[in-house]
């Protein structure tokens, strides 16, 4: 047995705050309180004194080693999650990728075989559908059992991607039937299309194009619209990555009428604004994600949302595609800039920075949005997502009087540019503990390789 005592700090919880001594055993939370008595051989002790203790942040929104528009993303399931690991993530629920010609299961266990051994936090997985086969939907229940318990749907991406209403509907009705979940990329894909062909027909082909093809009314529409499949399949639904003050008025109505609609929103469009398409020459391909980057209104109305309940979860959306690659493929037509950027490392600094210190959202509030709600939402609760006896000992250590400067030189992501360059943000993670392991120092990896495990979830 392993025994390892965190003194002194002040563990916050999402549901409330307290100076408490951590006693971890065997990866294991076993206890809270005053515990300086206690004398156990072999225990190590650390001292937290003017130190916060918040659970490991949890991500629901990851593509990690993920094929997308021709490339695959940058970072594997080895620098992703040392990255995450040094931002104070300690766990992931990555999007497994059907491929091109593959079945469900196939695709399922591929994804599985890159996280293995690589991974040095734990992880789970979405099955993300991008070919309705038949019989594609009789393998959900096997899925389901495997521990992956949530499906993604695009509703753009033609062509690729995309999954139409009726296929929707389908992976929705099957979905529910053997209690899964499904997350729903919500834009208008054919509008988007139609808008992006008279964007370069016009000769406007600029990586600044990829905003004004994608207006807000395209994710709202579809949004709207995903609702009602979704009741009409009488299934809940879950909207990945919203960005407009629209649909958190849709998702809104439809959780006032008792449905089981729930949405995330990501760390850009909390923070970012759209001015940064109007950047000379190529650099708005930085921020070329979908859905893009909105206006004030938008950010403003995102924070409504998470501090009114109405949107319940902050991702990172990460989808690292590195900057020469978005030229050399897009140079010449928006287009085919692969879509995504980095952020899985700088989450909880950025929101801990813009949310808490800003004063938009309590302590308490941040660990539920990065932590306790997200595990909750994707079947991992209780044993993530808390500091609690029962729980994994997941803890990151916390000085609120430090700093965090983001660069692209330090950063562990395997990028060469970051959104968020030179944004120097009060707190540091000066530790991250995993299952009592301490797996990073002061934005350090300094873990074992490939210790990460893969969580089987519950389902809803
Ligand atoms: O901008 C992004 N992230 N695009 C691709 C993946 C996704 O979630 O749609
Ligand atoms: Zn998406
Ligand atoms: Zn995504």
């Amino acid at each position: 047995m392993t025994y390892l005592m965190l003194t002194g700090g002040r563990v916050v919880n999402s549901d409330g705050q307290i100076d408490a001594d951590v006693l971890i055993r065997d990866g294991k939370v076993e206890a809270l309180g005053n515990l300086s008595s206690l004398e156990i051989d072999d225990m190590q002790r650390v001292d937290c004194t003017g130190r916060l203790l918040l659970p490991g942040g949890v991500d629901v929104h990851t593509h990690l080693d993920s094929p997308m528009m021709g490339m695959t993303t940058a970072d594997d399931f080895e620098s992703g999650t040392k990255a995450a690991a040094c931002g104070g993530t300690t766990t992931l629920v990555d999007f497994a990728m059907q491929t091109k010609g593959d079945g469900l299961l196939g695709s399922l266990e591929n994804h599985r075989n890159k996280a293995r051994d690589k991974a040095v936090i734990d992880y789970g997985f979405h099955m993300c559908i991008t070919d309705l086969y038949r019989g594609a939907t009789d393998e959900f229940a096997e899925i389901m059992q495997t521990g992956v318990t949530s499906f993604k749907v695009f509703m753009a991406y033609r062509g690729t991607l995309m999954l139409h209403d009726g296929e929707l509907f389908d992976v929705l009705r099957a979905s529910s039937k053997v209690g899964g979940q499904v997350c729903v990329h919500a834009e208008n894909g054919d509008v988007i299309d139609r808008m992006a062909a008279d964007l370069v027909a016009a000769k406007k082909t600029g990586p600044g194009s990829h905003e004004i093809s994608r207006p807000p009314a395209t994710e709202v529409e579809a949004v709207q619209r995903a609702i009602s499949i979704s009741r009409m399949a009488d299934s809940p639904i879950y909207f990945v990555h919203l960005s407009t003050e629209g649909a958190v008025a849709a998702v809104s109505e439809a959780q006032s009428g008792g449905w089981a609609v729930a949405g995330e929103t990501c760390t850009h469009y909390l923070t970012l604004d759209r001015a940064l398409y109007d950047q000379p020459g190529f650099e708005a391909a930085k921020v070329v994600l979908t859905p893009p980057l909105r206006g004030k209104e938008h950010r403003d109305a995102l924070w409504r949302g998470l501090r009114g309940g109405t949107l319940s979860i902050v991702s990172s959306d990460h989808c690292p595609f590195c900057f020469e690659d978005k030229k050399r493929l897009g140079g010449d037509d928006f287009r085919l800039i692969p879509n995504g950027g980095p952020g899985v490392e700088h989450r909880l600094s950025v929101i801990y920075g813009e949310g808490v210190m800003q004063g938009r959202i309590s302590l308490e509030k941040f660990v539920e949005l990065t932590s306790t709600a997200p595990a909750r939402q994707f079947g991992l609760f209780p044993r993530k997502g808390a500091i609690a006896p029962g729980s994994d000992a997941d803890i990151i250590v916390f000085d609120p009087n430090g700093r965090t400067l983001i660069t692209a030189e330090t950063q562990n992501q395997r990028m060469d540019y970051t959104p968020y360059e030179g944004w120097d943000l009060p707190g540091a993670m000066t530790a991250v503990y995993s299952r009592g392991d301490l797996i990073a120092e002061n934005g350090k990896y300094v873990g074992a390789e490939g210790r990460g495990q893969f969580l089987q979830r519950a389902t809803l």
